[in-house]
């Protein structure tokens, strides 16, 4: 039915329980389901090739990623080492060089011990063209990027990518399908950290791949039953209830990360501010072009790198502590947390060094939020 984002959000993929009509979809804590006889199923075997609640939070995404199929998976790593098994030993992947530092580590730690290649460009530029290979298979952008958040034109990347049988592949974690659906703009595959805005609270690890393709969608039910990462019964049904809010945490989150973002800007001590709703930004233009909205993750440089240490120390309602997404807001330091695995050059390159800080925002009132950061910066 033709309902807006905002009723998809709220109802979920039946909007209740099809057997009970219980509103609040049932866990269904099993590992296994009873056969009444041999070759007769209800349609659920194993908890990790079918789950009804699992399935409830796969369509949820599908559905609001405007996919055929959702795979949800333990962490958002999962999911993206799932996806990798898509390719063979040989092939060659072109990735955003500023990303999460885990998504790093995995390519670069692992998958290339497995003969898969990579090529760490430019996404902000326009220059894909110059970096593809004999062997090139996909490309995998996350935008906004973490934490530099560089744009990428994905309306651009995926027809190029097309033209040269490539997939696309997007980590949509910074903007959610509320903001940006990266399936619309022409990517094959979509990919989450579910941990971040999709629970919203801090308190679940999620990760999930949404496809277009039924093919594909059918390669990656195989692979997610045989390497068997999935999300467990509770945990997609915590991840079911925080999406019902998504919507209005995201507005709130926006509204005051704007805020944060302007008040940052004229600090004496603040060098440069790194927010995608700035129309200084970069990428402010395409990102108004192919997303309804800036998301909440602003990262911003300091005058010195004690500043930057002592802020983390003396921030009160801020927590200083990795992750994103959720109603609370935090500070981490990139360098030594998040993007500790990219080598130094690169994060040099980036600017990810000793003065930068990113703040994910979250809903507190943006009045004692900035007082927070006032004290920390004085
Ligand atoms: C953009 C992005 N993608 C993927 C991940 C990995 O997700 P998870 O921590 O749920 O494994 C993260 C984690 O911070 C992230 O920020």
């Amino acid at each position: 039915m033709g309902w807006r984002l905002e009723s998809k959000i709220v109802r979920g993929a039946r909007g209740a329980d099809p057997q009970t009509g219980a509103i609040s979809f049932p866990i269904y804590q099993t590992a296994t389901f009873k056969h009444s006889g041999l070759g007769r199923s209800t349609g659920y075997d194993y908890t990790r090739s079918g789950n009804p609640t699992r399935e409830e939070v796969e369509k949820t995404l599908a559905d609001l990623e405007g996919g055929t199929a959702g795979f949800a998976f333990a962490s958002g790593l999962a999911a993206i080492a799932t996806l990798m098994e898509l390719f063979n030993p040989g092939d060659h992947l072109l990735v955003s060089d500023d990303l999460y530092g885990g998504t790093y580590r995995l390519f670069e730690e692992i998958s290339r011990n497995h003969g898969l290649e990579f090529t760490y460009w430019d996404c902000s530029k326009d220059n894909l063209l110059y970096h593809i290979k004999k062997n090139t298979r996909a490309v995998f952008v996350e935008s906004p990027s973490n934490p530099m958040m560089k744009v990428t034109d994905i309306r651009k990347v995926a027809a190029l990518a097309k033209e040269h049988d490539l997939l696309t592949i997007v980590d949509n974690t910074f903007l959610t399908p509320y903001r940006q659906r990266p399936l619309e703009l022409g990517a094959d595959i979509v990919v989450h950290s579910g941990t971040k805005y999709l629970g919203g609270h801090n308190d679940t690890l999620a990760g999930f791949i949404v496809v277009k393709n039924e093919a594909l969608g059918e390669r990656l039910k195989f692979l997610q039953n045989a390497i068997g990462g999935v999300l467990a019964p509770f945990d997609s049904w915590l991840i079911l209830r925080g999406i019902k809010t998504l919507a209005v945490r995201l507005e709130k989150q926006e509204e005051n990360a704007m805020r944060i973002a302007n008040w940052l800007k004229q600090h004496p001590r603040v060098e440069k501010v790194y927010y995608v709703g700035l129309p200084e930004h970069e990428g402010y233009e395409i990102s108004k072009s192919q997303a309804s909205g800036f998301g909440s993750m602003i990262s911003f440089s300091l005058d010195s790198p004690d500043l930057a240490a002592a802020v983390l120390g003396k921030v009160k309602l801020i927590s200083f502590a990795e992750s994103l997404g959720g109603v609370e807001t935090l500070i981490t330091y990139p360098l030594t947390q998040t993007h500790a695995d990219i080598p130094e050059e690169m994060r040099a390159r980036l600017g990810v060094d000793d003065k930068l800080l990113r703040i994910s925002v979250g809903i507190e009132a943006v009045e004692d939020l900035i007082d927070d950061l006032e004290q920390a910066l004085s």
